[in-house]
């Protein structure tokens, strides 16, 4: 290469200030290294846009939410099960529809070093589809029902509650059609958040099949014609392309339009109808809060009759316009449009973000303050010279296995800084292996509110342990 064109590719530098490598010549590891390290310094590596740490601080928020899904789930008799996070993205295209916004603008792309084309998952819905085909599930017994929390990526514009890597709690019941099966995935999403403090609405819809659909999106592209003029350019493009998504417009322009729609209720088929009366006749058996709400359609191309979506109760209140926490519904032509035997199916998913954030709101005052009530151990193991430090780790485990936990500290060898900890813990008792002890196979027991210290046989330590804990909770 020419001298000077050397110098102009050395001068050309991407935004991370990374010279452009030479056409064909791989960078090698080492340069790459060392160029990674150079940005690093100057000025540190940034959290991906839409992306999102789960900190210290959320983390009980997060152990809460994910211990009460399990928890209802499983009363509900739903099965754990988990997919890839990587699959061909042909499964989504197909299952989503090519039309829709997850599918145009939001997947996640990429091709493998294979030439495969593939994408992080966008939704559960398709992918576990995908696995009940793909183990034969249709040979167990019906309905089969999955759960999973899990982590999804769609290449959304990043705002308050949307975020490119997000959570759902997921569920889903494969393999019958019957009314009581949609009101059950709506009271397990509904109860859920209830057991989690929130108040929530669902807005329920049917869409009918897609004879019905077929008739409806007629006479629907019909009357968005007429009133072409008055809609926003977005409702404009949609009338061709996906008529249907003109009914989730947020703007403002196309809400008189919208009201004014034929509503896909009047073109369900009688079969249709029934399903979905059933279904709101269990909702008021089981006195679940819902609104009908003629124009859900959902985003996705999959479903087909009962349609819901959750909001929190009060939510509509503020000048935002309200997020889903959750949706779902029926898709009872999924699975064989994946190349499955015919089975029903329908399920629902609960945006953990945005249900996380309303848990956090319960506990945390306005100024930052306040928190997750934390269950606090009463005893503080600590620790007095190396030889004693090596004894703790095994008998902290021995105490743990009899289901009894205490807090320590190994790291921190000076036995005054592990009680200044045990102080700030607020412990009601220290126990505390020296050397001495540790030599006559004894233990201190020391009360930290009066001083007194106790010694002990280590074997006793256990039994004297569960005393204290019976003493408080009877206190
Ligand atoms: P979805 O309405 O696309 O449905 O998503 C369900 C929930 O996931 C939303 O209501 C929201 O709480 C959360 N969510 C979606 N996108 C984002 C985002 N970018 N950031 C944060 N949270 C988000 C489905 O995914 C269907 N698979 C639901 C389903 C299950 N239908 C039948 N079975």
């Amino acid at each position: 290469m020419p001298r000077k064109k050397e110098a102009l590719r050395k001068k050309a530098k991407n935004k991370t200030g990374k010279i452009i490598p030479k056409k064909g010549k791989q960078e090698s590891p080492k340069t790459a290294e060392k160029e990674t390290k150079a940005v690093a310094a100057k000025k540190g590596f940034q959290l991906v846009r839409g992306m999102k740490d789960i900190v210290p601080k959320e983390g009980g928020y997060w152990r809460l939410v994910s211990t009460k899904a399990a928890a209802i789930a499983e009363a509900y008799e739903f099965v754990y099960a988990e997919t890839p996070i990587v699959e061909q993205a042909a499964l989504f295209v197909r299952s989503l529809g090519k039309g829709t916004d997850v599918v145009e603008k939001e997947m996640y792309f990429f091709e493998d070093h294979d030439g495969n084309r593939l994408c992080l998952r966008p939704e559960m819905t398709a992918a576990f589809a995908r696995a009940y085909i793909s183990h034969g599930m249709h040979s167990l017994s019906q309905p089969v029902k999955l759960w999973n929390i899990g982590p999804l990526f769609r290449h959304d514009r990043p705002q308050a509650g949307r975020y490119r890597q997000f959570h759902q709690f997921n569920c889903e019941s494969f393999g019958v059609r019957d009314p009581a099966i949609d009101a059950e995935l709506v009271s397990v999403a509904y109860h859920f958040l209830k057991d989690l403090g929130i108040a929530s609405l669902v807005h329920m819809n049917s869409i009918g099949n897609t004879e019905d659909r077929g008739r409806y999106v007629v006479e629907l592209t019909a009357y968005l014609r007429t009133k072409r003029s008055y809609l926003s350019e977005l409702s404009k493009k949609r009338i061709t392309k996906n008529p249907l998504r003109v009914l989730d417009s947020k703007e403002e322009q196309d809400q008189p339009i919208i009201e004014e729609a034929p509503q896909i209720v009047d073109w369900l088929s009688d079969e249709s109808k029934k399903h979905f009366m059933q279904v709101l006749e269990y909702l008021d058996a089981l006195n679940i809060p819902y609104a009908l709400r003629p124009t859900l359609v959902r985003g996705l191309d999959y479903y087909t009759d009962t349609v819901f979506e959750i909001y929190e109760a009060e939510g509509e209140t503020s000048s935002e316009p309200a997020q889903a926490l959750g949706g779902g519904g029926r898709y009872d032509l999924l699975v064989e449009q994946l190349g499955g035997q015919p089975t029903p199916g329908a399920g629902f998913a609960l945006g953990l973000e945005r249900v996380i954030s309303l848990v956090r709101k319960q506990y945390q005052k306005e100024d930052g303050t306040g928190g997750l009530p934390e269950q606090r151990s009463p005893f503080f193991f600590a620790h007095l010279g190396e030889q004693a430090r090596q004894r703790a780790l095994p008998l902290i485990e021995d105490l743990r296995q009899d289901g009894i936990l205490v807090h320590h500290n190994v790291a921190k060898p000076a036995l005054k800084s592990q009680l200044e900890l045990a102080n700030k813990l607020h412990v009601s008792h220290a126990v505390i292996l020296g050397h001495k002890e540790l030599q006559d196979g004894t233990i201190i027991i020391r009360d930290m509110a009066s001083g007194i210290q106790e010694i002990i046989d280590q074997k006793k330590l256990r039994r004297e342990l569960r005393k204290i804990l019976e003493k408080q909770a009877a206190s």
